[in-house]
């Protein structure tokens, strides 16, 4: 199943201003610009992923792929993004600093699930891998989950071949279910976010990680780490 969470860049968020600058209208060009390219690499990558997805679902009874997400980052993520570290907002630092404007999640079935699809993806002959963070085997002071990689996508343009960065977060369902909420109390209620919060949820994803690796004992017929 594939999922896109927004569709593009939203232009218009550019043009609703009344009184638009030269500097607005370049910068509203190369987003046009800008929105093409990333989606384009988006597109290799997504297709890629559902062409695994369809050969499992179809050629055998396991399939390492529960669900797939994938999304371009909004405008306003990308300029809160760039001021955070000190950036002026041009194409050129979108370019140069953001990895994440072409985001996928790919949400496994088991944990060994997500190592097994970061071989498919990374063999030699498809994409490259630009920077990996395993923050399954250390996971961030919050608690946070997920492999992440950025992949290096080529895409084929009129004036060449042009590679771009696409992210993929490679997480199980447990772990998604976990960041999902995790994201939701932090910065979306309307609730205090206390001190205790923090450490409940550093608690209930070291319970997640025990969660799937006992997942993947039943699953390849493993004795549990206890007696039942
Ligand atoms: P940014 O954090 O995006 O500035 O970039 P970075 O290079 O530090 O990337 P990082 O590896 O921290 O991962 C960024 C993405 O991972 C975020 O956009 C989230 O989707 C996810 N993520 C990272 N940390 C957390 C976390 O503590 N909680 C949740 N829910 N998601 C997280
Ligand atoms: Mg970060």
């Amino acid at each position: 199943m594939l999922i896109e969470k927004h569709s593009s860049i939203r232009l218009r968020d550019l043009s609703q201003q009344k009184t638009i600058s030269p500097e607005q209208t370049e910068l509203a060009q190369g987003m046009v610009r800008l929105n093409h390219l990333y989606r384009s690499a988006l597109k290799m990558a997504v297709a890629q992923l559902e062409i695994l997805d369809e050969e499992f679902a179809t050629m055998y009874d396991h399939s390492p792929i529960h669900h797939i997400e994938y999304r371009i980052k909004t405008l306003e993520s990308i300029t809160e993004k760039l001021q955070r570290r000190g950036l002026e907002v041009t194409i050129d630092n979108i370019f140069a600093h953001i990895q994440d404007v072409a985001g996928v999640r790919v949400i496994c079935n088991y944990l060994d699930d997500i190592y097994y699809m970061r071989r498919l993806l990374t063999r030699t002959e498809s994409f490259g891998i630009q920077r990996e963070a395993d923050y399954i085997k250390e996971p961030k002071e919050t608690g946070y989950r997920s492999l992440h990689l950025i992949l290096d996508v080529p895409i084929v343009i009129s004036e060449g071949t042009l590679h771009l960065p696409v992210e993929v977060q490679l997480r199980t369902i447990a772990m998604d279910m976990w960041a999902s909420l995790e994201h939701e109390l932090r910065y979306k209620s309307d609730r205090n976010f206390s001190d205790s919060d923090a450490a409940r949820l550093r608690l209930c994803s070291e319970a997640i990680g025990e969660i799937d690796r006992e997942m993947q004992r039943i699953y390849l017929g493993e004795k549990p780490e206890y007696e039942v």
